[in-house]
């Protein structure tokens, strides 16, 4: 039996939505930011942590980066677990 009318209205509304999700996809990609959190700067403060394991690294960050340290953390920093994985090494 040849596909009725409807049939046809259908599949094209589903190839029309089809594109379009499509579409909407790679355009959400494309707009995706990229790495833009602020790396672990490369000076004589943060130096000795580039050879060191990430685990044992992170021990540290603390004792300068919190409420009492030299260089608090800014308001509404996100979970701060792991350091190192959000703040890349060079
Ligand atoms: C001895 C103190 C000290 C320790 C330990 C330390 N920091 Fe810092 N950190 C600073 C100071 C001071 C600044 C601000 C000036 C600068 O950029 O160096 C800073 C700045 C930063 C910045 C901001 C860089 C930017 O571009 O704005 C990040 C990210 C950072 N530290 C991450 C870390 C991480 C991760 C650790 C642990 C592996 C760590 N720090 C350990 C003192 C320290
Ligand atoms: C989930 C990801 C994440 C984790 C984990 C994380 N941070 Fe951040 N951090 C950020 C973001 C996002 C910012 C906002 C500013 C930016 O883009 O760097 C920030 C900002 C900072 C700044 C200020 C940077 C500046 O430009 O002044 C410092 C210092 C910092 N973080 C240190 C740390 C330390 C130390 C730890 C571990 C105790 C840590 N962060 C864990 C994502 C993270």
């Amino acid at each position: 039996m040849p596909p009725t009318p409807t049939n046809k209205t259908n599949s094209l509304l589903l190839n029309i939505t089809f594109a379009l999700s499509c579409g909407a996809i790679l355009f959400f990609l494309f707009n995706a930011p990229g790495e833009t959190t602020a790396k672990l700067p490369m000076n004589a403060d943060h130096s000795r942590f580039q050879d060191m394991k990430k685990k044992e690294a992170e021990k540290y960050c603390t004792e300068c980066h919190s409420p009492e340290g030299v260089h608090p953390l800014p308001e509404g920093h996100p979970p701060k677990y792991r350091c190192l994985f959000c703040h890349k090494r060079d």
